[in-house]
């Protein structure tokens, strides 16, 4: 269970705090004498604490015993979440945790800053403990934040705590093993988790797949005995919608590459290439709460990569549903088999614009590290709305190119088109302009996510694991939709 936030309207601490209460106070930078009077100077630099934003320092006040939060000059409202993560972490074991870390605020920024607070606190103190019968630690269970602002600090750390959960559930889906969250029981737990936050939930089963000709999503599936599905989420607002907005997302359960096997130590994470069924599935839990006049449908194919005795040859020709043939060169450039098959059945619906988010490339992490997505697409605006709202949300993403020279690279021989270029270079790339045959001319962008799905180290609100990347990206396209400019 991850913590619960709650908020107090005090202007100042309680009298009275709970039996053993940790408080934590907000200290500026160079503003140690001020904001947390008594402390010698000496000690917090002994420390190594300046009040710069995230560090902490536990240390004995005037007011009595504190937990000092650094916060900056202060910071901007969107560095909260590195705070309350750092503040997070160093309450671990207090039975309870006050945070009294917004009043050197302006008050205007204090709904954004309380808002990301609550995001980090559940971020930074997530753990996946699903297999570990004695967990390290102590878990923190409940904080207060202690803030004067009214109802709009009220709501937004409500909206904090809804989207914290979300992320958190995302990187549930994706510290999932392989063997556990086969596509049957990713699909269950997706349909019982849509129902709960009021989405309808359609589920394919293979009969239905195959009904509906998606040759890439069987082609990929061939190799496995664990049966392929294809889950859809409608979030429908009553009356008239502001947009129609897709969103798809690769659900590859594990990825051993098929007959293109991985090396075995290249299928460490593998568990995590659905991160990006994962995180639209997150988003798509947020958009009753912060899209409701928003119409948002997600497309989720999902399938491990096996390779069974059926499974597809390299050389084998698959028909997407769109009817577009595909070569298969290389069985583990799989995301984009499964990929084009989903984004046809959207594009069917006809929607405003299309996302989808993939783990889709390592090329992608070469280009960019493993912290940034890449981020293409086929219309400049949607891309701007889409690297907007990362930024605004603290997700790392930069947009790369869809260039003409490099389409010639994946034309086939036999197909239509072969799923690896003849040459090595610009694999996001390539993937990109692959994924493009199937959007037609409806706005689209493609986020790569292979990189910051997973995260290697813990990092600022960041777990080790599954990161939940890409959840708060969506959620904020869909919160923030207007009908896009007519430009390409
Ligand atoms: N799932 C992988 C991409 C990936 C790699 C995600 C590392 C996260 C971390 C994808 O299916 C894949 O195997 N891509 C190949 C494409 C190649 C065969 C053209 C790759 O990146 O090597
Ligand atoms: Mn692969
Ligand atoms: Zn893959």
């Amino acid at each position: 269970m991850p913590a619960t936030i709650t908020l107090d309207h005090a202007s100042a601490l309680p009298d009275e705090l709970p039996e053993g209460a940790l408080v934590a106070v907000g200290v500026r930078a160079d503003h140690l004498a001020d904001d947390a009077p008594g402390v010698a100077a000496e000690l917090a630099a002994a420390a190594g604490f300046a009040g710069k934003a995230g560090q902490t320092m536990l240390a004995a006040t005037d007011d009595g015993v504190r937990l000092l939060v650094g916060i900056g000059a202060p910071a901007g409202p969107g560095e909260f979440r590195k705070i309350g993560a750092a503040a997070g972490k160093a309450a671990l074991k207090a039975p309870a945790f006050v945070l009294d870390v917004l009043a050197r605020l302006e008050p205007s920024d204090r709904p954004a800053a309380a808002e990301a607070l609550a995001e980090g606190v559940l971020l930074g103190t997530y753990r996946y403990e699903a297999y570990q019968a004695a967990p390290e630690g102590v878990r923190l269970e409940a904080a207060t934040i202690v803030a004067k602002g009214g109802a709009r600090v009220a709501s937004a750390v409500r909206r904090g705590t809804e989207i914290g959960e979300a992320v958190s559930y995302t990187r549930d889906l994706v510290n999932s093993p392989g063997g556990e969250l086969t596509p049957r029981e990713f699909a269950k737990r997706v349909t019982a988790a849509g129902e709960a936050s009021g989405l309808e939930v359609e589920v394919w089963e293979k009969a239905a797949i195959k009904k509906a000709k998606m040759g890439g999503l069987l082609g990929v599936n061939r190799g496995s005995e664990e049966d392929p599905r294809f889950v859809i989420l409608r979030h429908r607002p009553e009356g008239r919608p502001k947009g129609r907005l897709a969103f798809v997302g690769k659900g590859v359960t594990f990825d051993a590459g098929g007959l293109s096997i991985k090396p075995s130590s290249s299928m460490e994470s593998m568990k995590n290439d659905m991160g990006g069924a994962a995180a639209v599935v997150g988003a798509m839990l947020l958009v009753p709460l912060l899209a409701p006049r928003t119409e948002v449908t997600a497309y989720l194919p999902m399938t491990d990569n096996m390779l069974g005795g059926d499974a597809m040859r390299v050389g084998d020709v698959l028909t997407a549903r769109n009817g577009k043939t595909m070569e298969v060169l290389n069985t583990d450039a799989e995301g984009r088999l499964i990929l084009a098959d989903a984004l046809s059945v959207a594009v069917e619906e006809e929607p405003d614009a299309i996302i989808d988010a993939a783990t889709l490339t390592g090329a992608c992490m070469v280009a960019l590290g493993d912290k940034m997505a890449g981020v293409m697409g086929n219309h400049d605006g949607l891309v701007e709305r889409v690297l907007g709202a990362a930024e605004r949300q603290g997700e790392l993403a930069w947009h790369l190119p869809l260039p003409e020279h490099l389409r010639p690279t994946i034309d086939s021989d036999v197909a239509d088109i072969r799923n690896i270029a003849t040459k090595p270079y610009g694999g996001a790339l390539t993937a990109g302009l692959f994924l493009r045959e199937f959007v037609g001319d409806v706005p689209w962008v493609h986020i790569d996510l292979a990189g910051p799905a997973f995260a290697s180290a813990p990092w600022d609100e960041v777990t080790k694991g599954g990161t939940g990347y890409g959840v708060r990206t969506l959620a904020e396209v869909a919160a923030s939709w207007t009908k896009l400019p007519a430009s390409s």
